[in-house]
């Protein structure tokens, strides 16, 4: 994978994914699945006093999504939601140092999934209402 640009911090985040796993009876659930590809990615909360106490994901894609999964659920644990839903794709692209510009589009399974997840519980709870 090095070889078509991925940085270190890609390899790293695809070879030892954080946070990969399921939450029994999850207060939020998020599913997106890539339009490009195929490629689907779940995304798992628990939420404790208005942040992100735990957080897991299963994706079925590619080196990317996966790498994405990972640094996504890395940056949103502990956040208070409203921090967690201000987390952009851009953002996690830029944590993982930047993706090769033709796997961009793996990044928005990533923060659209922890976002869904997020909407999720808010309407679960009332905040909003089902889109
Ligand atoms: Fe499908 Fe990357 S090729 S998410």
């Amino acid at each position: 994978m090095a070889q078509i640009g991925y940085s270190k911090k890609v390899m790293e985040h695809f070879l030892n994914p954080r946070n990969v796993g399921v939450i029994d009876n999850p207060d939020g659930y998020g599913k997106v699945g890539n339009p490009v590809c195929g490629d689907l990615m779940e995304i798992f909360i628990k939420v404790k006093d208005d942040r992100i106490d735990d957080i897991k994901f299963r994706t079925y894609g590619c080196g990317s999504a996966i790498a994405v999964s990972s640094m996504v659920t890395e940056m949103a644990k502990k956040k208070t939601l409203e921090e967690a839903m201000s987390i952009t794709r851009e953002n996690v692209a830029d944590e993982l140092d930047g993706l090769p510009p033709q796997k961009m589009h793996c990044s928005n399974l990533g923060a659209d999934a922890l976002h869904a997840a997020i909407k999720d519980y808010w309407v679960k709870v009332g905040k909003i209402k089902p889109e």
